[in-house]
């Protein structure tokens, strides 16, 4: 087994979880003085977004020093402290790693625009065709064309997210001595984890061509040469060590290469975050569309990665929320009529899978999506562009801010709510992001309901540490096709668990395998405990797990 098998990891979005100083921004000293209650939730590690200098034109991940602190999270001693706590009481940190690209305010960057060779290879640059036009077709992540004008030197520079994130050359040997260095700078403080940011989107070929689809995608994602670099990475920096954790944010990518990058035996990440479950409500693969989300196709990928993974030794981070992604219960659920079901449901449905759980701050305590009523409550620059965009294709107002109330990655970044008080007890001063309006009842704090969700998270926790069979048993799926149950069983040499999910708020009815009529005891559920008869009836939005011994 490997070490992170049994883990369960925290992601804290820095700017919004405690603020110390009454900036309206979150802080280190704020994630410090957290600990006590991340150490009583349970968690092993702390993943913690960009806190680096950077001018915060995409939240941090616009990186103008990778081994420094911004002042507007604290200081580097802060940093020490933070590590040092976090140590004593039995937990680590994760720090996110954003090498794909660096901000154009990067000391690079800049040497690059003043001329110097060293660094303008650094970066990638292309002449414009010889029509004048872009140097390729590719669209960026965020809108708009992937180049943008290297000064007036004639050249344009890539981009795939925003105008300020120039994409890194790693082809040059001398840019990934530098990533070499950032890693190992973070590695001798004592960091035990590393989150490395649209990581398969490092390797660009050699000749940069137009795209046939026009955008680009399939052209720089997973080529071969980024599992090279990463593998590269791995043997000069944490492959080194044999206590770090490792995942890889992979944009788009497949179940082949999940395995390629996770399996142990390329030395290349521990884990993987892949999207597609989170794609099930985009219509026609677009996002800035609403439509209710395709439970058969959320089933088929959960599937097909757990399944898959399995299959080829790689492996998966589990996980709903994070802070690009719309809250998952106001997503997947019914946190207006059934909130506590919603969330443990959800819950429930990745603790107990094949992977490693990540926890995104705030779905513990059942946080939803702010929705807010003007576009100027929104910060994100992927939603600014798309809102810009939007308008430009003709969409009215009131069009656009029902798309963007679903689908903004704000929606996830608001202030941790901590308590009733004002601010939700998260800054003295003014929010960066406004609070959503429920933070009167679902806080730390105070919450009732905030409450009985923690418990249930503890508990999920605690089951991962006490039964191998979760941390590292096999997988498989029954009755998949069913209309509003997902249920799946988990097998090792000792015990076999049934799991069973209503991702519905109306009664399912489930079919128990004949096998499980005896000997089966209930392991955890959030309705009362009861036993397992042939026909079970699952309230909405239910869900319940049985054991038994082998
Ligand atoms: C990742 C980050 C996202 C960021 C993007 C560019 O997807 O999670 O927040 O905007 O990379 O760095």
């Amino acid at each position: 087994m490997e070490k992170f098998h049994d883990k369960v990891i925290y992601q804290a979005y820095p700017k919004s979880f405690k603020d110390t100083t009454g900036n309206g921004m979150g802080d280190l000293n704020g994630v410090r003085e957290k600990l006590p209650y991340l150490a009583d939730l349970g968690v092993d590690m702390i993943w913690l977004n960009p806190f680096y200098q950077s001018p915060q034109n995409d939240n941090g991940y616009d990186v103008a020093d990778y081994c420094s602190v911004d002042p507007m999270f604290g200081t580097m001693e802060d940093f020490d402290d933070l590590l040092a706590e976090a140590k004593k009481r039995g937990m680590d940190l994760m720090l996110d790693m954003v090498l794909n690209h660096t901000s154009t305010a990067h000391e690079w960057f800049q040497k690059a625009l003043a001329g110097e060779k060293k660094y303008q290879d650094y970066y990638i640059l292309r002449e414009p065709k010889e029509d004048g036009s872009y140097p390729t077709n590719w669209v960026s992540k965020f809108g708009g064309p992937a180049w943008a004008p290297f000064a007036d030197t004639g050249k344009y520079y890539l981009h795939l997210f925003d105008e300020t994130q120039a994409d890194l050359n790693w082809r040059n040997p001398e840019v990934r001595e530098e990533m070499v260095k950032v890693v190992k700078f973070w590695l001798e403080k004592g960091v035990k984890g590393f989150r490395f940011d649209v990581i398969n989107l490092i390797g660009k070929d050699e000749e940069l061509i137009d795209a046939t689809d026009g955008v680009g995608k399939y052209l720089y994602t997973d080529r071969p040469i980024a599992h090279e670099f990463i593998r590269e990475l791995n043997e000069k920096t944490y492959g080194q060590y044999d206590d770090i954790i490792t995942v890889g944010e992979m944009s788009s990518t497949t179940v082949e290469n999940g395995i390629k990058y996770s399996n142990p035996e390329q030395n290349e990440l521990s884990m993987i975050f892949s999207f597609h479950h989170l794609k099930v409500d985009y219509k026609d693969g677009e996002k800035w569309t609403i439509m209710p989300f395709d439970f058969q196709e959320l089933k088929k990928i959960l599937d097909e990665w757990q399944a898959g993974m399995s299959d080829g030794n790689g492996w998966n981070a589990l996980f709903w929320n994070n802070h690009d992604q719309p809250r998952s219960n106001s997503r997947f659920g019914d946190p207006k009529n059934y909130p506590f079901e919603t969330a443990t449901m959800l819950a429930q449905t990745i603790h107990l899978l094949r992977g490693t759980p990540y926890i995104y701050q705030g779905e513990e305590i059942g946080m939803t999506n702010p929705n807010y009523e003007n576009i100027s409550d929104y910060v994100d620059i992927e939603t600014k562009n798309a809102y810009r965009e939007l308008k430009e294709n003709g969409w009215d107002e009131k069009e656009i801010l029902e798309v963007i109330r679903e689908k903004s990655r704000d929606n996830s970044r608001t202030p941790m709510q901590w308590a009733e008080s004002e601010h939700a007890g998260f800054t003295t001063g003014e929010p960066w992001l406004k609070v959503p309006e429920n933070y009167r009842t679902i806080n730390v704090k105070s919450g009732k309901l905030s409450n009985e969700i923690r418990d249930y998270y503890k508990q999920l926790i605690q089951l991962r540490k006490e039964y191998a069979v979760i941390s590292r048993g096999t997988y498989r799926a029954i009755q998949l096709d069913h209309a509003s149950i997902y249920a799946y069983l988990r097998e090792d040499e000792r015990h076999e668990v049934l799991v069973v999910n209503n991702f519905y708020g109306k009664i399912a009815l489930f079919e128990v395998p004949e096998e499980w009529l005896q000997g089966a005891s209930h392991l955890i559920g959030n309705h009362p405990e009861r036993n397992l008869e042939k026909s079970l009836e699952l309230q909405p939005y239910e869900t319940i797990a049985f054991v038994k011994k082998k």
